[in-house]
């Protein structure tokens, strides 16, 4: 791992919403430059443009202008096609509202994005969805269905789905905004060892002491980066 490569690095990024003649601007002109391997959190009012510039990084939403690149490429002019490859191949994405499929098991629904990546041979999707259940300590869940289970618990199989791949990078939109304390320390914990593993991270969180966790902490005013530490 070189911490000097840029896995991520956003030229200029603009969001904004158009409602009739009212228009948001969700995110301003920001340009960040994120090292591999780094771990880096995102806090900001409610309403600040936190969700919107990850679902950008995420190439989830579509920028209004300004650029995305993502391991030194370009990811404004590819096709939405291309742009979910590229997203299965290096990033997991934990949504603020886990997203989770009702109708699928726990074990289907962590074992899904395997489908969409190459990174990980057939032969061994089952081995890496049994041991991402492990690791979250949600084995003994994966025959339930996402409505038979607690928040924490869905909040560790939304965590699970995008660990299953083994992602270069992890964007989570506020993993822990709807835990209790325990859980929501087994999630802190689980991220740190993942960090650890060499993954990047960044994490939206409206936590002072979960944003302290990482090496590095930017505040978002206004779609704006106000401060970057
Ligand atoms: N799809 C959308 N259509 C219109 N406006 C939107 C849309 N998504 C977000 N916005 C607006 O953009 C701004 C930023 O929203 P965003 O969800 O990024 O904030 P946030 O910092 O994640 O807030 P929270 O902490 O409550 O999750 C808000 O004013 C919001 O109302
Ligand atoms: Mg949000």
């Amino acid at each position: 791992m070189n911490s000097n490569h840029i896995i991520l690095k956003t030229k200029a990024l603009n969001k904004h919403f158009q409602d009739g003649a009212s228009v948001t601007h969700a995110v301003s002109d920001v340009n960040l430059s994120i090292s591999e391997g780094e771990y880096l959190s995102l806090t900001g009012e409610s309403g600040s443009g936190k969700s919107t510039l990850l679902a950008m990084l995420g190439l989830i939403e579509q920028p209004t202008s300004g650029a995305v690149f993502l391991a030194g490429v370009d990811t404004t002019p590819l096709s939405t096609q291309a742009k979910a490859a590229i997203r299965n191949k290096y990033l997991g994405f934990v949504f603020q509202s886990f997203h989770l499929v009702p109708t699928l098991s726990v074990y289907d629904n962590v074992a899904l994005p395997l489908r969409y990546s190459s990174n990980i041979p057939v032969s061994d999707h089952e081995k890496a969805t049994l041991h991402v259940l492990e690791l979250l300590g949600i084995k003994d869940l994966a025959l339930k269905c996402p409505d038979k289970l607690s928040g924490g618990q869905q909040q560790r199989v939304a965590i699970g789905r995008a660990l299953v791949t083994s992602p270069k990078l992890i964007l989570a939109d506020e993993p822990t905004g709807n835990l209790d304390s325990k859980n929501s320390d087994i999630i802190k914990g689980l991220l740190n060892e993942i960090h650890q593993m060499g993954t990047t991270i960044i994490v939206v969180t409206h936590e002072p002491a979960f944003a302290a966790l990482a090496q590095r902490q930017i505040n978002m005013v206004n779609g704006q980066i106000q401060s970057a530490r």
